[in-house]
């Protein structure tokens, strides 16, 4: 079975019709730019050009960068313009895209469950945290492969900072850290979500985990695993995809 999955992102909206048998693209991905800013309208418009790239007409699966409750309304924003702030962002997509059955879901809990079903997640049981490094930092918490969503574990406090804005990919490049200075950054912002959750396993997801090997070895003294995701780039596509599969069955 194919469902279109496309995530949102601070620099592109790409997506691809998603294979959930193989849970992998069955297309090249397409991509095109968020506009900036970053408002409702104009990241509509760009996930309408995405879909219509394809001539899709099936169901869609959306990931947004912050909290998204029932596969529709917006409630936080981070990283894009405020005025998404409860936005029925379901509705705006659908209608956009012509009446399409649409599922948005917080980009990391889709990242993550992807890296469940298919990547460095797949039957581990207890606590799994994924972490997504990118503009900021998203968080998928799983107790035995169930998903407690909209965890938000980026905006703990560290250090008096929003812990995001101190370990995030974002920072790495803003404050040109090297891969030493900044993984020391996330091997204390891991120390203290390992505090609070005692997980046995991290993910670690977002654009950095294709460069692992550059990176986790400076990582030490945590108990948990630390394992690089495994779908890359394609986590959060597929994860939508999957979302919207179980919304429309
Ligand atoms: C948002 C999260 C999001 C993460 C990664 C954070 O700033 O609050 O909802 O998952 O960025 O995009």
């Amino acid at each position: 079975m194919q469902i279109f999955g496309l995530d949102i992102g601070g620099s592109g909206i790409k997506g691809a019709p998603v294979d959930l048998d193989r849970g992998d693209l069955a297309q090249e991905r397409f991509k095109v730019l968020t506009p900036h800013p970053a408002t409702p309208d104009g990241v509509a418009d760009g996930v309408k050009q995405v879909v219509e790239h394809y001539g899709w007409t099936g169901p869609v699966g959306l990931t947004f960068p912050g909290v998204v409750t029932d596969g529709s309304t917006i409630r936080t924003a981070a990283n894009v313009d405020r005025s998404w702030i409860d936005t029925d962002a379901r509705a705006l997509f659908s209608e956009r895209l012509g009446g399409l059955p649409v599922t948005v879901v917080n980009d990391a809990d889709a990242a993550g469950v992807a890296e469940m079903h298919f990547g460095a997640g797949r039957d581990r049981r207890g606590t799994v945290i994924l972490l997504t490094f990118g503009t900021g930092i998203g968080s998928a918490l799983f107790v035995d492969g169930a998903l407690v969503p909209n965890t938000e574990l980026g905006h703990l406090e560290l250090h008096g900072h929003d812990a995001e804005k101190r370990a995030s990919s974002k920072a790495k490049e803003d404050e040109e850290l090297t891969w030493e200075h900044w993984a020391h950054r996330v091997q204390k912002y891991l120390a203290h979500v390992e505090m609070l959750f005692s997980p046995e396993l991290f993910i670690i997801g977002g654009g950095v985990s294709r460069k692992s090997h550059k990176f986790l070895h400076y990582i030490e003294g945590i108990k948990a695993e630390i394992v690089p995701a495994q779908l890359q780039n394609n986590a959060g596509i597929v994860g939508a995809a999957m979302r919207a599969a179980e919304k429309d069955s």
